[in-house]
């Protein structure tokens, strides 16, 4: 029979648990980041990207072409904008970056690899057709330095990528050559933009009081609507690569997850609140409670499974040792709800942060706020620990806010983006 440690167990449900000091002081901590970013100083852990995109009419209209890249899946999809905050998917087609065969996402891939087989499934959704002009929106889940509604470099990838030489770059245009090469110069890319900015435009089509979107998936950021920044630049929505805020204080198992990971130092944020890393960290302080030499692998979803309250379900983890016994099983499901209570506060924190900032003469007005993801969809005790957390961290105005679950706001999203650079052409 396997053991397992129950100091270890112990402590580790005490150094998890976030309480209301520590994410009072975590959202003061990030307005200040915000502000600091938007003034531009050095101290500030955010980055504050402009998208040279604002809020949308509602009365977008046409048919475009919507890409979705920066998760585990890509997606290609026509989308038909039909105004008054309506929306249809008329075609759709999803791959995985990932499988038994290949790997797009690692060092080893190329970048010609992966745009040409973006484009491929652009190719596909489009049925083959080199005639027709289409206009697309790209949906690029990473921080981005924008020039441009359609020019957009890549500051460095996060969420594991490492596919060389793309950091630096001008996506799009990469995305086009590879359209090109392969015979689709008929498809051009009119606009590029961050899944939290898709999010924010795709909610906000059918409720303009939205003003937050926020992604809490694999990866994790918000962006916010921007009225007056104080920078000399139009109003605009701003990607704050909230994943990267760096103010909080980690646990030694953070520090060394963070260590191993691709990019040491960054992404701090994300790295203890995001379904990619909290599958990880999960499978580490597994492998450290009952002492096995190779930690499991397990992932949200398996943490999810153990939250779920279904034992017939335990026996399908991979990676755990056989003899487990039920008590076992529920503690570590007792463990996973610790660290999804730990993320879904954080969380709410930077958006407590960020409501205190756009507050208006120091008032939360009532809105929606745009999330998308799959950690918040389907992760046991999340939302309704975002939620208890924002009572705890603002009082009644809590009762104003209504989060909003967008699904595919990526393409709806990136279809309004591209009819929004359209208007512009
Ligand atoms: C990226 C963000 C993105 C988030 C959610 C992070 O790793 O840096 O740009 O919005 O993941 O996909």
């Amino acid at each position: 029979m396997v053991e397992l440690n129950e100091v270890l167990y112990n402590e580790l449900l005490v150094e998890l648990r976030v309480d209301k000091d520590f994410i009072t002081e975590a959202a003061g901590a990030f307005r200040w980041d915000l502000e600091q970013g938007l003034k531009g100083t050095e101290f500030s852990s955010l980055q504050m990207l402009p998208s040279y995109i604002g809020l949308p009419e509602g009365n977008e209209k046409g048919k475009y072409l919507a890409l979705d890249f920066g998760g585990t899946n890509v997606r290609a999809a026509i989308v038909e904008l039909l105004g008054a905050g309506r929306y249809t998917t008329v075609r759709r087609v999803e791959k995985p970056l990932i499988t038994d065969s290949y790997n797009l996402i690692d060092s080893h891939a190329t970048r010609e690899e992966l745009f040409s087989f973006l484009a491929g499934i652009i190719e596909e959704v489009i049925d083959h057709d080199s005639q027709t002009e289409y206009f697309l929106g790209h949906t690029f889940s990473f921080g981005t330095e924008q020039h441009g509604i359609n020019e957009a470099r890549l500051i460095r990838w996060a969420k594991e990528f490492a596919v060389p030489g793309v950091e630096g770059e001008d996506v799009n245009r990469l995305l086009y050559a590879a359209l090109s090469a392969r015979g689709f110069g008929n498809v051009r890319p009119v606009a590029i933009l961050n899944d939290t900015v898709a999010v924010l435009l795709a909610t906000a089509y059918s409720y303009p009081d939205t003003c937050i979107g926020s992604i809490y998936a694999t990866g994790h950021n918000t962006c916010y609507m921007e009225k007056m920044p104080d920078i000399g630049r139009p109003a605009c929505i701003l990607n704050m690569e909230s994943g990267g805020f760096s103010k909080l204080v980690p646990t030694k198992w953070d520090l060394q997850l963070d260590s191993l990971s691709e990019k040491p130092g960054r992404q701090r944020l994300e790295k203890m609140v995001s379904g990619r890393y909290m599958g990880e960290l999960f499978s580490r302080l597994v492998g450290e409670l009952l002492g096995l030499e190779n930690a499991p692998v397990l992932s949200a979803v398996d943490m999810s499974l153990l939250m779920a309250d279904d034992s017939s379900a335990y026996q399908s983890l991979k990676g755990l040792p056989a003899e487990m016994s039920l008590e076992q099983y529920e503690n570590l499901g007792a463990l996973a709800k610790a660290l999804a209570i730990r993320s879904a506060r954080l969380v709410a924190a930077t958006w407590a942060g960020t409501l205190w900032h756009l507050a208006s003469n120091d008032k939360i007005l009532p809105q929606h706020i745009a999330v998308d993801g799959s950690v918040y969809q389907h992760m046991p005790y999340v939302r309704e620990n975002v939620m208890r957390a924002l009572y705890e961290l603002l009082g009644e105005e809590a009762g104003g806010l209504e989060p909003v679950l967008v699904k595919d706001g990526s393409g709806v999203g990136a279809a309004i983006a591209a009819a929004v650079a359209c208007r512009d052409i």
